[in-house]
């Protein structure tokens, strides 16, 4: 099963594909994910992306066009994947496009997730992250059982750099610009289907299940 999982930020698309992955059983790549573990671990590409991604601006299509090739490939995705942030501007999509072209495979389902605004940036910044175990939690819907610490591997819990408002506000101008036009590439080919990202996690878990129907549990 293959899905690309796409909406605003903070709207829940690394919780819900968190937890597809555990009911499908495939793997979950989020380019946000890799991008930041590349600017801490201070590699070559953490140290082109970093601003970009603290500023909450987009990384150049040529650098996530070689890392999405690059992790499309590798043996654990063969199975299936969600895909998480990516793809993020129409360029990107005709990027996807080909690197499952040279897999010969395509996407199964193309979800994006909606929620309105004030909720999205009341999501955003209560979230905090364990940068151990990439656990995410948030202050009110989901507080860790003892305070700042990560319930499943006991590291100190972050925010992340880019949930600060005014980096907030900044991400939603990005994705209004330049990542809904990839829905209206989706929605023109018939394969995008509106999840509504409100209510709790539960909630919008049994939404994708229902969208997904019977395919995923023969996983
Ligand atoms: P990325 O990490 O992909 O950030 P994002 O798309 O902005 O999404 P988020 O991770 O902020 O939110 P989410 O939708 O996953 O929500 P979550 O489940 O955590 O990208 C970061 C940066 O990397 C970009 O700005 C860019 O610089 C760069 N980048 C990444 N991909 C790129 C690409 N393809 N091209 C170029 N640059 C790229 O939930 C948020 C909070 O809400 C959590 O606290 C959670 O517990 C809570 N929550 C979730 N669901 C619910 C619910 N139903 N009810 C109540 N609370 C909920």
């Amino acid at each position: 099963m293959r899905v690309v999982l796409m909406g605003p930020p903070g709207v829940g698309k690394g919780t819900q594909a968190a937890r597809l992955c555990a009911r499908l059983g495939v793997v979950h790549v989020s380019t946000g994910d890799i991008l930041r573990d590349a600017v801490e671990g201070g590699s070559p590409l953490g140290r082109k992306v970093r601003e970009f991604v603290e500023g909450g601006q987009l990384v150049p299509d040529d650098l996530m066009g070689d890392l999405i090739e690059d992790r499309l490939q590798r043996p654990d995705a063969s199975r299936g994947f969600i895909l998480d942030g990516f793809p993020r501007t129409v360029e990107q999509v005709a990027i996807l496009d080909r690197a499952l072209g040279n897999l010969d495979v395509t996407v199964d389902h193309v979800f994006i997730l909606s929620a309105p605004e004030d909720e999205i940036v009341r999501r955003l910044t209560g979230r905090r992250v364990c940068p151990g175990c990439k656990a995410v939690y948030h202050l009110e819907s989901k507080p860790p059982t003892s305070a700042g610490v990560c319930d499943a591997c006991g590291s100190a819990l972050i925010q992340r750099s880019d949930d600060e408002e005014d980096v907030i506000r900044e991400r939603l101008a990005v994705y209004a610009e330049l990542t809904a036009p990839v829905a209206g590439t989706y929605g023109e080919r018939g394969v995008l289907v509106e999840i509504d990202g409100h209510g709790d996690p539960d909630q919008v878990a049994a939404r994708l299940r229902d969208a997904i129907g019977t395919e995923g549990d023969s996983a």
